[in-house]
């Protein structure tokens, strides 16, 4: 697999970073701002699926090039799966990482289950064609921030299998577990296929 270029419709620089992270040699992603393309684009729907699908076609509308996109949220337990899709926008439009997280952990102040799970979508667009990969990560919720790596909830996040949260992780610490590395896997074995004749 060689020579293959794709277009990964985010503006959000950390997500650019832990995907060129797990990418092959033979995949070039390209960032919308390295495609030189300047635009918002709408989350407006209630599924991390028709967000991820809105994404990728707006994109690939505008370039008619290969292209991904991928939508994630934290799902939790004893929120009835909140902030789910709503994650960037938990505490209102336009607030930070930290107030999402402010706003998590006061609604689950006193809450003994804290139970969660990253879950990404990857909608990639090849050929005019769109498929769709899930990557999940279960974990728990801490009481606290914890550690100061990574993104969004990443400093309230202990994925099973370590007693470090993703805040306290190296990128390569955090590919060991992460719901997106797992879809990205998919998505790197579907281009395998795709690209084997
Ligand atoms: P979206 O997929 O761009 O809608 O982002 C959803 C929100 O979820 C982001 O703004 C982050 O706050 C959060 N988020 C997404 N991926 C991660 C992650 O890997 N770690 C921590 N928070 C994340």
């Amino acid at each position: 697999m060689s020579g293959i270029q794709l277009i990964f419709a985010t503006n959000n620089t950390n997500k650019v970073i832990e995907i060129q992270s797990v990418i092959p040699a033979g995949i070039q992603v390209v960032s919308l701002a390295e495609a030189g393309i300047n635009i918002d684009i709408p989350e407006p729907h209630h599924t991390l699926e028709a967000n991820a699908t809105e994404k990728s076609t707006v994109i690939h509308q505008l370039t008619h090039k290969n292209c991904f996109s991928e939508d994630t949220g934290l799902e939790v337990a004893a929120l009835n799966g909140e902030p789910g899709v709503k994650s960037a926008r938990y505490a209102g439009d336009n607030k930070s990482f930290t107030a999402n997280i402010d706003k998590l952990l006061s609604n689950l102040l006193g809450e003994k289950n804290r139970r969660a799970q990253f879950r990404t979508v990857i909608s990639l667009i090849w050929n005019n064609k769109e498929y769709q990969f899930e990557g999940i990560c279960k974990g728990q919720i801490t009481h606290e921030t914890i550690g100061t790596n990574g993104f969004g909830y990443d400093a309230v996040f202990i994925p099973d299998g370590s007693d470090k949260t993703f805040g306290e992780m190296s990128l390569q610490e955090k590919n060991a577990y992460s719901h997106r590395k797992k879809a990205v896997t998919q998505l790197i074995s579907c281009l395998q296929a795709l690209t084997a004749n």
